[in-house]
């Protein structure tokens, strides 16, 4: 069932994070949907520009229609993730999502807000609610100075005022977290006290975090016992530090660089021990319980394990 982000983030806020997954391709939504039914949480699918381009809009909504009427259990919303202004309208206009994100945390502050003002006056008009971004992921590297650091990570003062300006409903904050590749070259952790600060400034305020893959060291291993060639430094976030981000705001939890890294193990791991085959649907057989299970113990680490009943008694 698809359901408004904001219901979700009502349940959730203060509780557990609701775990959003991109997805790019069926075998990604069936591994979602199953692994989410078998630990009776609710979710959030995501879709990038890049999952948009790769697999076109219209296919991605029957994969994850597709994916709701095999799993009428699962609760779920959709979102857009990292949009620009344009593919924020398309979304809003196509009626399938549930929520958007405007990603226009490179513009100065108040070209920022102006952007996200437009979305959000748009997506309201439509029952769509709007994630937006303030602050610089990716700037914060371990050997960048403090201070450096520091200035990357959003400021609860202009947190409070860009949600009071703009009117958007959650809000992606940099507390220390870093997108994708970028983890590879170092080590995160999260800014406990920044997440305080900007939880007084905006107390029941759904924030949201980033970049949040834990880039598993012996996944790596695996990998490149397989063939790949990553980064052996490569970390990401310790995902047992969600549990202490909850109480402090944060109700959505971006994943997307640990489900690769599932899909390229069991696929590396496959073709090594099996060089004669070329029936890609053998790893896929693999990929999906896989990756169902990788999504259950990430709900056990956001807390939402278990919760469905719960959600689906707050929505009734
Ligand atoms: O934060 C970005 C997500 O991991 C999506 O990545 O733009 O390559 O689809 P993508
Ligand atoms: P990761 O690259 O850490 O999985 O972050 C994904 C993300 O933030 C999607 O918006
Ligand atoms: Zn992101």
């Amino acid at each position: 069932m698809i359901v408004t982000t904001d219901d979700l983030f009502k349940v959730a806020y203060g509780k557990f994070a609701v775990g959003a997954y991109n997805i790019n391709n069926m075998e990604q939504a069936i591994g979602l949907f199953e692994g989410n039914v078998n630990a009776q949480a609710p979710f959030i699918v995501q879709i990038s520009k890049g999952a948009r381009k790769y697999a076109n809009p219209q296919m991605l909504e029957a994969i994850i229609r597709a994916a709701g009427d095999l799993y009428p259990e699962a609760i779920f919303a959709v979102h857009l993730d990292h949009g620009d202004e344009e593919t924020c309208y398309d979304c809003i206009d196509s009626g399938f999502y549930s929520s958007v994100m405007i990603d226009a945390s490179h513009e100065p502050f108040d070209e920022n807000i102006a952007i996200t003002r437009r979305v959000v006056e748009r997506a309201h008009a439509k029952g769509i609610s709007v994630e937006a971004e303030l602050g610089k992921l990716g700037g914060v590297e371990e050997d960048i100075q403090v201070d450096e650091k520091h200035a990357s990570l959003t400021d609860p003062d202009e947190a409070k005022e860009f949600v009071e300006r703009t009117g958007c409903d959650s809000l992606a904050v940099a507390i220390g977290t870093s997108h994708g590749a970028y983890k590879f070259s170092g080590g995160q952790g999260l800014h406990f006290d920044r997440m305080t600060a900007i939880q007084e400034q905006l107390p029941g305020f759904p924030l949201v975090m980033h970049g949040s893959s834990s880039v598993p060291r012996e996944e790596v291993q695996r990998i490149n016992a397989a063939g790949g060639a990553i980064d052996p430094s490569a970390k990401g976030v310790d995902a047992n530090q969600f549990a202490g981000a909850v109480p402090l705001g944060v109700t959505k939890v971006n994943i997307d660089t640990d489900g690769r890294l599932v899909w390229t193990r069991v696929h590396r791991e496959f073709f090594r021990d099996h060089p004669e085959q070329f029936d890609f649907r053998k790893p896929g057989t693999l990929f999906v319980p896989a990756y169902a299970d990788f999504i259950v113990d990430k709900s056990r680490k956001l807390l939402s394990y278990g919760t469905l009943e719960q959600v689906r008694a707050a929505l009734a």
